[in-house]
């Protein structure tokens, strides 16, 4: 289940933060503070409002990912642009406890249909380092379309690191759902990176 973050969240969220370290951190925003820090309960307070504040300006769609009932990890949709681009960039990350299930491709899939049904977007991108091997499996499974390669791209874990851009439309889903494609994909060949 995707649900927006509450300020209750924060118990949990931080708990799941603190024990990921090593798992989260090498994919993630290089910050100034610790990751103790930034990922404290007391943290949580500052970065819920941010995001409810872009959710209610309607620049970003914060969700919590769910899984029987427990916070289990985050999926923000940020960049959301309107007028011709109608364009989003998808981000997300899950405790490592439950990795391994399909959570992450059923939330982006979920998110991917509700980008093209209430929100109206065009097109939704996931943009993941090479090295990723688990996160490029995950768009893999819903059959995104590779679009380019941003060399130094992102300031992730202390430097500027180039991405894989994956992108899909509207159109690419023929009328069907994201959640439909993702169930019935046939097998699709692996994704070769250019470094
Ligand atoms: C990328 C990520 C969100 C995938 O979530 P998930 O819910 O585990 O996704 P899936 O269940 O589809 O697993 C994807 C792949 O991860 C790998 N994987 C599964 N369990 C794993 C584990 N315990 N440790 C490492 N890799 C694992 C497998 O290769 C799997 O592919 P497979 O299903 O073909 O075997 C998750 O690995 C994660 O949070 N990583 C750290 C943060 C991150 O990388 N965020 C994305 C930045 S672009």
């Amino acid at each position: 289940m995707l649900r927006p973050p509450r300020l209750r969240d924060a118990r949990s969220w931080s708990e799941i933060r603190l024990r990921n370290e090593q798992w989260l951190k090498p994919w993630e925003p290089t910050a100034g503070d610790s990751w103790a820090e930034r990922n404290s309960v007391s943290a949580w307070a500052s970065l819920n409002s941010a995001l409810r504040t872009s959710g209610r300006r309607g620049t970003m769609l914060p969700f919590m990912v769910l899984y029987g009932g427990r916070l289990v990890g985050q999926l923000n949709v940020s960049n959301v642009v309107h007028g011709a681009l109608r364009s989003c960039t998808v981000g997300y990350w899950i405790d490592d406890a439950v990795a391994g299930r399909g959570i992450t491709p059923t939330a982006l899939a979920v998110a991917i249909d509700h980008c093209f049904g209430v929100v109206g977007l065009h097109r939704v991108e996931v943009d993941i380092r090479p090295e990723n091997t688990p996160s490029l499996r995950v768009v893999q499974k819903l059959g995104l379309r590779r679009e380019g390669f941003y060399q130094r791209f992102l300031d992730i874990d202390g430097e500027w690191r180039d991405h894989v851009a994956f992108a899909v439309t509207v159109e690419e889903l023929g009328g069907r759902s994201m959640v439909s494609r993702l169930a019935n994909l046939p097998p699709q060949p692996t994704w070769r990176t250019r470094t």
